[in-house]
């Protein structure tokens, strides 16, 4: 039995758990104010607002219905556009009309959620520009075929003009929410639904199964566009909303993640932004904030794309991750998961528990790089992390990785090795930049040919350097 709440209303049910979210609210419940778009994550049109409680708050994310299990609903609150609608309409709605943000309207429910969604989210900034750009941000998941979104961009940067004022900062998620009803942003029913999650039993479909008795399944951004069909009635392991794997933690010099964060509690953490200042500008880049919601750091790593941007970064952190097969642990260096194209040192009932990686020092230098044709909603041609440790001015220690020019996600070992002990500079740099093409082997594909991937790569190579703080290296040197 699955319960949560949709909308106003709790659902008690046990139709199968790989039903999709968006077919449950439209097949079952009849609500079709949600759209069926792609059915794939990139258009937006099925978003909704998913509400738990996280640290005693109540905190709502937008996320793709399409590609949403039920069996990660439990325990949770599901908002469609129905459970939105008011009286009249809110400033939301009205911003997007005023604005002349809908035309044929097919879109416009998404956008609604997810400009709500940030209107909830709040944030600790007063600069408008940086609140436009947030609000901006928050419907990068929505794709409309009509407006040419200059109308839905005034319309968020109306909302952002609207939030934009001191009380409403310093309020907590739940002064926050207040406040929304208060101003008719949402319905009064909004104020009863911590208290109604907190009374809801905790009989999480993931705490009742047993490890290693089917898919496991994390945000199911990956599995829900692969395999669709066959999900609805596969054998579920859930494990998006296991505790145990959902932390961030330092431990020992090292810093943990369980396998189930997201992108977004990755991007969000304090602890992983004191890490890696630029943090929020990285993770940015991948794919959109609902994805980045919903796909896990975990389904990330096994899904096993070359081009993966989590696994990226991970590898040139040299992490190491803990494989759990019913209890029995094992712990494996990240780059020596990858095998040949999509094939994994894991068994088919082994999951990913966590992943760590030493955290650097504050004389560390870390980039991320990712080059895809749209900013938005787009696996990379080519992307490439670097790691550099170092004692004075010579590098103690190099890790670089690069995806989208090889079948796996590569770790480029003899380039790192060829950095280990150098001082840097000019020379070193080109020598290792040729290093680098004899180590990878890209194809002419879809994302480009292979030339243009190389020619990628060494200029992003050259990026992780240019990059760094008070670097004096010319691009036009390394060329
Ligand atoms: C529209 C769209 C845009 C995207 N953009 C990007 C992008 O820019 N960059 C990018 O890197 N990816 C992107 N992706 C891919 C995907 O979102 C990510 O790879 C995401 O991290 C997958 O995580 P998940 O939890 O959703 O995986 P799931 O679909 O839940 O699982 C994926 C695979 O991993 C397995 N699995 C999940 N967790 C574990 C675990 N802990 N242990 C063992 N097996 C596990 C599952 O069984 C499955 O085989 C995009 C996807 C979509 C739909
Ligand atoms: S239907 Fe397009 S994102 Fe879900
Ligand atoms: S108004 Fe038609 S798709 Fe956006």
């Amino acid at each position: 039995m699955i319960s949560f709440i949709l909308n106003n209303q709790t659902i008690q049910t046990s139709i199968p758990p790989g039903t999709t979210v968006l077919d449950f609210v439209r097949y079952h419940k009849h609500l079709v104010g949600t759209k069926i778009g792609c059915r794939e994550g990139d258009c937006g049109a099925c978003t909704v607002l998913v509400g738990e409680i996280k640290n005693g708050q109540l905190r709502y994310r937008s996320m793709t219905s399409c590609l949403m299990p039920l069996a990660n609903a439990q325990g949770k609150h599901i908002v469609t556009i129905e459970g939105l609608n008011m009286e009249e309409l809110s400033p939301v709605q009205q911003a997007i009309v005023e604005e002349g943000g809908t035309q044929c309207g097919f879109c416009t429910v998404g956008f609604v959620v997810s400009l709500t969604g940030f209107a909830m989210q709040g944030s600790d900034l007063l600069n408008l520009k940086d609140l436009v750009n947030l609000a901006v941000a928050s419907i990068d998941g929505n794709i409309c075929r009509c407006t040419g979104y200059k109308s839905l961009e005034r319309a968020a940067e109306k909302i952002a003009g609207l939030l934009n004022f001191q009380s409403l900062v310093n309020l907590n998620t739940d002064g926050r929410l207040q406040w929304l009803v208060e101003n008719k942003y949402l319905p009064h029913y909004f104020l009863e639904i911590k208290k109604r999650l907190e009374a809801l039993s905790d009989n999480s479909f993931s705490k009742k199964q047993k490890n290693g008795n089917g898919t496991f399944v994390g945000g199911g951004t990956d599995l829900f566009v692969q395999k669709p069909e066959a999900m609805v009635d596969a054998s579920i392991e859930a494990i998006f909303d296991k505790k145990e794997l959902n932390k961030i933690y330092d431990k020992g010099g090292a810093c943990y993640i369980g396998a189930a964060a997201t992108a977004t509690d990755i991007k969000e953490s304090p602890f992983m932004q004191s890490i890696f200042p630029k943090l929020k500008q990285h993770i940015k880049l991948v794919s959109s904030t609902p994805i980045r919601n919903m796909g896990t750091l975990g389904g990330n790593l096994v899904n096993a794309s070359p081009i993966g941007d989590l696994t990226i970064f991970f590898l040139a952190l040299d992490s190491s991750i803990i494989l759990n097969k019913n209890g029995n642990k094992r712990t494996l260096k990240l780059r020596h998961f990858y095998k040949a194209y999509k094939t994994l040192d894991k068994a088919p009932d082994e999951y990913i528990e966590t992943i760590f990686f030493e955290i650097p020092d504050k004389k560390s230098h870390f980039n991320f790089e990712k080059i895809c044709k749209r900013t938005h909603l787009d696996i990379a041609s080519v992307n490439t992390a670097c790691l550099l440790k170092m004692d004075g001015d010579i590098i103690r220690e190099a890790h670089i990785s690069a995806g989208g020019v090889g079948p796996i996600p590569k770790y480029l070992e003899r380039s790192s090795a060829a950095l280990k002990g150098q001082k840097i500079n000019t020379g070193l740099i080109k020598k290792t930049a040729a290093i680098i093409q004899e180590e990878i082997s890209p194809i002419s594909d879809a994302r480009g040919t292979e030339a243009y991937k190389r020619l990628l790569l060494r200029q992003l190579f050259f990026g992780h350097f240019l990059e760094m703080e008070n670097s004096t290296l010319k691009l036009e040197k390394l060329v």
